[in-house]
């Protein structure tokens, strides 16, 4: 087991506002992690510093066993692949489906003279063909739903064979057979061990997958817990985290949490 994210002490500040706080966190390669916590409570922020593309303002990142600052992003970034609603706005919706899958090979977006391989090209469709969107190949981008863009985004994200998956509330959007069939398919991922190392932002217990390992709570830029799932996910941190009474319940595998009048305990 090594360690594809350590994050020491990483401190984000913008103008007089903190965002992040003297967060650690250690990811390893075996690890299937979920972040929960408030809007705001930066999340986005956090998988920005751990796919590379946030610089701390004070802290160290390493990042796959190399240091931020003494490193080639640009290098890092296909080993890191990142699905987020901000990089899916930023797909040519002219694109086809297949090449939006494609580019990813070389952590690019939009088509353009590159030579792909073949074997680049069978990826592409097996990827799209375990994510159930195989039939939309040849469609543009543009034309999917809100559900078939996450899919096709997360097969992206997998083209370029990363060692760490991050993942930026891929279910937001979706109808509950859209969400069911996403977590299952992230259930799936979870359980092979080919898979890369999996971060998961999400907003609802609801949408953890069975098979997931870790949980993080963040709240207002801090580490509020972190830890295995069993041990970290209770209503009484649940609570702490999002500010609120909340009760949790955990069936079949699943969780599930809502509003109580009782406190935690
Ligand atoms: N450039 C910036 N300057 C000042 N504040 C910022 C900047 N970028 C983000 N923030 C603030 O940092 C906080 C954390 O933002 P972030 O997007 O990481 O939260 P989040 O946990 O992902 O929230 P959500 O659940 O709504 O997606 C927010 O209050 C946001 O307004
Ligand atoms: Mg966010």
């Amino acid at each position: 087991m090594t360690d594809v994210l350590d994050l020491q002490d990483v401190t984000i500040r913008r103008g007089t506002t903190t965002i992040l706080e003297d967060l650690s966190w250690r990811v390893r390669d075996d690890e299937r992690w979920v972040v929960l916590g408030r809007n705001g409570a930066g999340k986005t922020t956090l998988l920005q510093v751990a796919s590379g593309r946030m610089h701390p303002t004070s802290g160290t990142a390493t990042l796959l066993g190399a240091r931020m600052g003494a490193t080639d992003v640009f290098e890092l970034r296909p080993r890191i692949g990142l699905a987020s609603a901000a990089l899916a706005d930023r797909i040519p919706s002219g694109e086809t489906v297949r090449d939006v899958v494609l580019t990813a090979a070389y952590g690019v977006t939009g088509r353009w003279r590159e030579a792909y391989e073949s074997v680049d090209e069978s990826r592409a469709t097996d990827l799209l063909a375990a994510f159930g969107v195989a039939h939309l190949a040849e469609r543009w981008f543009g034309t999917l739903s809100e559900g078939e863009r996450k899919r096709v985004q997360i097969a992206r994200s997998l083209m370029s064979d990363p060692e760490l998956l991050l993942l930026d509330e891929p279910a937001a959007g979706l109808d509950l057979g859209g969400r069911e069939e996403l977590v299952s398919a992230l259930a799936e991922l979870a359980r092979d061990r080919r898979s890369p190392a999996l971060v998961l932002v999400t907003h609802h217990v609801e949408e953890i997958p069975p098979g997931f390992t870790h949980l993080l709570l963040l709240r207002a830029g801090r580490v509020f817990a972190a830890g295995p799932i069993g041990e970290v996910l209770t209503a009484e941190n649940l609570s702490g985290t999002f500010d609120l009474p909340l009760r949790l319940d955990h069936v079949d595998g699943r969780w599930a949490a809502h509003a109580t009048d009782r406190p935690a305990g």
